[in-house]
């Protein structure tokens, strides 16, 4: 899809079809409703007077116009997207993805956006083109019959009056995320034969070449060597072996150590296929549980993201890969492993395998110099439970950093809801034969799963994103497709150019006092 930006009126847009946003309750006979409704010959009048459309977020109402008129184009599809009052960039990504969705089922080739967002223009044209990019992403890479054939080849963002440069870099800022987000989707919903730890790895290494960032991918001696029995422990069970894949981006000015002062860490559970192993899960639904490497993939599509954004602070990416297999080799219930930090886990159950591996990857992303580690997981089905499809949990240690997500989900329309991690909680993952468990029964079993990787990230800010609940969509949104939804990847980008912003602030702050 080429991608082109806009100042001038839509009015001269060169295109089949315009998209345009409808406040809600918003009049026909004045203000900009009223120039549209002239341009098109009174349909604008008529669509509101028949109360066809009240502009409640998500109505739509398609029309084609008669020639001859001002509008050059001849199709008009009208977006609810409710209230003026707190229309931002959530909302206007979600108005742009339900555009082209909708006006790629009528086969509309080149399509123009009109957001009517108010203020910074080059956010507004980031926030399309995102919400285009991902809006058109589809699932079914691998069908051969009612595939999805037709694109959209030519988009334009309208944003009259604005900054034509800021546009310009607006738009193709939400091109590079937006196709991030989708690379994190694309990755999710390949099947565990096509996404084994050695693929993940081979992914790792094709952004780390094709967009500049450092790499290094453990195998299994390394880790041995590193002392890594909790991430072995999982793989043992498989043919594949595991990885463990590092990637860097490193700013091209600024002094290294200065740089790594404050090093953050983005760390994701990268279970290509998890079958529970021994503790074998039940077989309705396993074969989702391909996607359990969502958290790798949130991890690579960010970085993939982050080396094309060039933010000012370097960044780590490490990834745990492995399988979670049953075989004659597999781990088993009882079994006592020894992770990198020292401390010896009892397992309880080896389906309880993705807090094993982020706790070896959490040791060695310490040990590379992270200060500040945020990890992601597709951790416990009880997080989908508590809080459903709607929110992602977020735990953690260091209020401050938990706030920072919270806020930064906020901006970009992701949103994460804190749940509580006090001490009396890591009771329940004791062992009466070793340091610690890897199972903390029935209650609160995001927590108790929290608390355990609690035990791996002293000494470092650090907080956990649960994304079991929110990384796979099980019905299609006007804006999006069903299947995975590329959670967490806008965020952890906010937060990562928000940073040096935030630190100036602190900076203030401090010679203030
Ligand atoms: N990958 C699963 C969690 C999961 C379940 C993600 C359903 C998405 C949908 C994880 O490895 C797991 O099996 N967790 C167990 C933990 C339990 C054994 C303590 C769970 O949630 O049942
Ligand atoms: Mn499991
Ligand atoms: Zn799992």
């Amino acid at each position: 899809m080429q991608v082109q930006s806009s100042a001038k009126s839509y009015r001269e847009e060169d295109v089949q079809a315009v998209a345009i946003a409808v406040f809600k309750d918003e009049r026909a006979d004045e203000g900009f409703l009223k120039e549209l409704d002239e341009a098109t010959g009174g349909v604008i009048r008529s669509v509101i007077e028949s109360e066809e459309l009240k502009g409640k977020e998500g109505e739509t109402v398609y029309v084609h116009v008669a020639p001859g008129g001002v509008l050059r184009a001849r199709r008009l599809l009208l977006i609810g997207v409710g209230d003026r009052e707190g229309y931002g960039n959530p909302q206007v990504s979600q108005m742009a993805g339900t555009a082209v969705r909708y006006l790629r089922g009528k086969n509309a080739k080149t399509v123009a956006i009109v957001a009517r967002a108010e203020g910074d223009g080059e956010k507004t044209a980031a926030a399309a083109v995102e919400g285009a990019v991902t809006g058109l992403f589809e699932p079914d890479k691998y069908r051969t019959v009612d595939k999805e054939e037709r694109t959209i080849e030519r988009l334009s963002i309208v944003v009259e009056g604005a900054d034509t440069e800021g546009l310009t870099r607006g738009a193709e800022r939400g091109r590079i995320i937006g196709e991030s987000v989708n690379f994190t989707r694309d990755l999710s919903n390949e099947p565990g034969a096509y996404m084994t730890p050695t693929d993940m790895a081979d992914r790792a290494r094709q952004i780390a070449t094709e967009f500049g960032l450092s790499i290094d991918v453990l195998d299994e001696a390394r880790m041995e060597q590193e002392g890594m029995g909790a991430l072995l422990s999982v793989s043992r069970g498989s043919d594949e072996p595991a990885k463990l894949i590092i990637l860097k981006y490193t700013p091209r000015d600024a002094a290294a150590e200065q740089q790594d002062g404050d090093l953050l860490a983005f760390v994701g559970k990268g279970i290509t296929f998890d079958s529970g192993g021994i503790s074998l899960k039940p077989g309705e639904n396993m074969e989702l549980m391909k996607y359990d490497m969502t958290g790798g993939a949130t991890v690579l599509g960010a970085m993939r993201a982050i080396a094309q954004l060039k933010p000012p602070i370097p960044v780590l990416g490490v990834v745990p890969s492995s399988e979670n297999l049953p075989s004659g080799k597999a781990t088993k219930p009882g079994d006592i492993v020894r992770a990198m930090s020292g401390k010896t886990i009892e397992i309880i159950n080896t389906d309880a395998e993705g807090r094993l591996i982020l706790s070896d990857a959490i040791c060695y992303a310490k040990k590379l110099g992270a200060k500040r580690i945020i990890d992601m997981a597709t951790l416990t089905g009880a997080v989908s439970i508590a809080l459903g499809d709607v929110n992602t949990a977020v735990l953690g240690t260091d209020q401050q950093l938990i706030d920072e997500i919270i806020e930064a989900g906020r901006e970009v329309g992701e949103k994460f809801w804190q749940l509580p991690l006090d001490k009396e909680y890591t009771k329940q993952i004791k062992s009466d034969i070793a340091d610690i468990k890897n199972v903390g029964g029935r209650k609160a079993g995001t927590i108790t799963a929290a608390a355990f990787l609690k035990e791996f990230a002293d000494g470092v800010s650090w907080a956990h994103l649960d994304i079991a609940g929110t990384a796979w969509g099980d019905e299609a949104k006007p804006y999006r497709s069903k299947g995975p939804t590329g959670i967490a990847v806008r965020t952890l980008l906010n937060i990562v150019e928000r940073a040096p912003h935030a630190q100036a602030d602190e900076n203030s702050k401090k010679s203030q006092s």
